[in-house]
């Protein structure tokens, strides 16, 4: 039986993944980094490993695949590995009119979103409850509770994460074994994509803006110190209360305005 500990996290080779597991090697933590196959996660490995003095495994793989995430699962238990924490960041997005993009992109995007990581959860919170504490991090979005007309499906995926976390927190709250938290970004500059869409809205894009390391920086400090909900950026976390007052009717007005940019992606 291996005696160290492991942070799992998903989409780990770049955007705010790959700045997750940057925090969490200089917090000391021993990792299981996880995305498509590809070199890439080598490189972050081996970036981690010229800094810090932490154990780190790669394993790469198309969670959405039948049997993705059983194979993740397989190589962990193979490997006797003790997590205690388990970081459910991978996923991605579309933007444009509903109708105009093909579904397949849609059942792809609920598939990782949303799918993968219920199984993830589901695996991997027995073996979480064997450590005498545990964290579940879950990626959602700023969009989780403000629907944005032009990324319906990406936007309700989030909605999904959201109110899955909230609810199985409370379900393992009274053991008081597993923290869950949810995190809800707004724009994060993490790819060439995200960059586009940043720069569609102007300054007030760049106002929300936020970068990776921020973002995975906060998320961590407040999954350790127990905190349900994560909305990093004060302008965000502003906007979000604000959004929860508003009437549905002027609230959903006008997001179609804001977003209308997104409308021929
Ligand atoms: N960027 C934003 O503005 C923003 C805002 C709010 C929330 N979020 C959420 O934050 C999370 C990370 O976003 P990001 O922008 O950092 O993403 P990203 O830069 O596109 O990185 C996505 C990561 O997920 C991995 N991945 C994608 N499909 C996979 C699959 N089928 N199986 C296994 N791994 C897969 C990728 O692996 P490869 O490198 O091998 O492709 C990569 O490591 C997502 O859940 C996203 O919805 C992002």
């Amino acid at each position: 039986m291996n005696e160290k500990t492991y942070t799992l996290i998903t989409g780990a080779s770049m955007g705010i993944g790959r700045a997750f597991a940057l925090e969490c090697a200089s917090r000391d933590m021993n990792l299981i980094l996880v995305a498509l196959p590809d070199q890439v996660l080598e490189q972050v490995k081996n970036e981690i490993l010229s800094e810090n003095s932490v154990d780190v495994w790669i394993f790469g793989v198309d969670l959405t695949k039948e049997g993705g995430v059983f194979s993740l699962f397989n190589f962990c238990s193979e490997k006797a590995f003790r997590i205690n924490m388990l970081i459910n960041n991978a996923g991605m997005g579309a933007g444009g009119k509903f109708e105009n993009l093909p579904l397949d992109k849609y059942l792809n995007i609920i598939d990782l979103n949303n799918k993968v990581l219920v199984q993830m959860t589901h695996y991997f919170l027995p073996v979480i409850k064997r450590e005498k504490k545990g964290f579940i991090l879950n990626m959602s979005s700023m969009e989780a509770t403000l629907p944005l007309p032009y990324k319906a499906v990406y936007t309700a995926s989030k909605s999904f994460v959201y109110a899955f976390s909230l609810a199985i927190r409370e379900e393992l709250a009274s053991e008081g074994k597993v923290e869950v938290s949810v995190v809800c970004p707004g724009p994060v500059v993490t790819n060439p994509e995200a960059l586009k869409r940043m720069k569609a809205h102007g300054a007030r894009g760049k106002m929300v803006a936020q970068m990776p390391e921020q973002v995975a920086a906060m998320a961590i400090r407040n999954l350790l110190k127990g905190k349900r909900v994560t909305i990093p950026g004060k302008l965000n976390w502003a906007l979000v209360k604000v959004g929860k007052m508003l009437p549905t009717n002027l609230k959903m007005n006008l997001l179609e305005r804001l977003f209308r940019v997104y409308r021929d992606h």
